[in-house]
């Protein structure tokens, strides 16, 4: 599904450039969920945006589902954006001035579906992450845990192979963030979709199975996640 080579990010700093990432190996498997681990400022969200074609890479070689990434035209990578990615980020990305319907139709604006049949697909989305009662209020009047439900339903508007999540818990509280977090697993198992998510959470981590550790900039561990203890030691 997703093969990385030599994988490379620069940022343009003053007269500078930043390497935000660098000699990235990486392959990850059809269905694999994957946890990112790292300090602020290892490179997560850059190796996000890379995965997701929402920047471009420095150096190397990024091959998702059979599509060059470093090859493809800007209309190319707009479309993969649109069609076969699903986004969750930390602070949502809602437009607060529309309902959660409008908010999770959005994306299919952008591409070729039928909206009728969108509509029927958003309302079913919302009902499946519990928000079928709320559909027409104003993003505005939600709460932080019902807007990243409206997010997550965005995110898989256009059926994504791959969804990639930011700290999509990191603005909730304990309670909120774990039933966020719950949500997203259940998803990943029902969807069959790949899934790569930025998150220090013990459950997502035991349900991924596997842990990429980053520190400036460089892949340095991936392991075999240990699954959450039943007990309490
Ligand atoms: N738009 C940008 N312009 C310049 N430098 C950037 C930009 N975005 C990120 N960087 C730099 O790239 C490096 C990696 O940043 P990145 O946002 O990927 O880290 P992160 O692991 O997601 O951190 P956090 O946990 O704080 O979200 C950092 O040194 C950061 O300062
Ligand atoms: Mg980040």
């Amino acid at each position: 599904m997703i093969q990385v080579r030599d994988l490379g990010l620069d940022y343009p700093s003053g007269s500078e450039r930043v390497q935000a990432l660098t000699g990235i190996d990486l392959d990850i498997a059809p269905g694999e969920c994957v946890v990112l681990l790292g300090p602020s400022g290892s490179g997560k969200t850059s190796l996000l945006n890379l995965l997701g074609g929402l920047e471009r890479p420095s150096r190397g070689t990024l091959r998702v589902g059979g599509l060059d990434l470093v090859g493809a035209s800007d209309l190319e990578l707009a479309r993969y954006r649109n069609q076969r990615v699903g986004f969750v980020f930390q602070s949502f990305h809602l437009d607060g001035r529309r309902s959660a319907l409008e908010n999770v139709i959005l994306p299919l604006c952008f591409g070729q579906a039928s909206l009728a049949r969108g509509r029927e697909r958003a309302r079913a989305l919302l009902q499946r992450v519990g928000l079928g009662e709320l559909c027409h209020r104003s993003v505005q009047r939600l709460s932080g845990g019902q807007r990243q439900r409206v997010a997550v339903a965005r995110a898989l508007i256009c059926q994504p192979e791959l969804l990639l999540a930011d700290e999509p818990v990191g603005h909730l509280d304990d309670a909120t963030a774990e039933s966020v977090t719950e949500l997203l697993i259940e998803l990943h198992r029902e969807q069959g979709l790949t899934m790569v998510a930025t998150a220090h959470d013990d459950r997502l981590m035991g349900h991924a199975g596997r842990v990429l550790e980053l520190s400036a900039g460089r892949l340095m561990a991936d392991r075999i996640a240990e699954a959450p203890s039943r007990h309490a030691s």
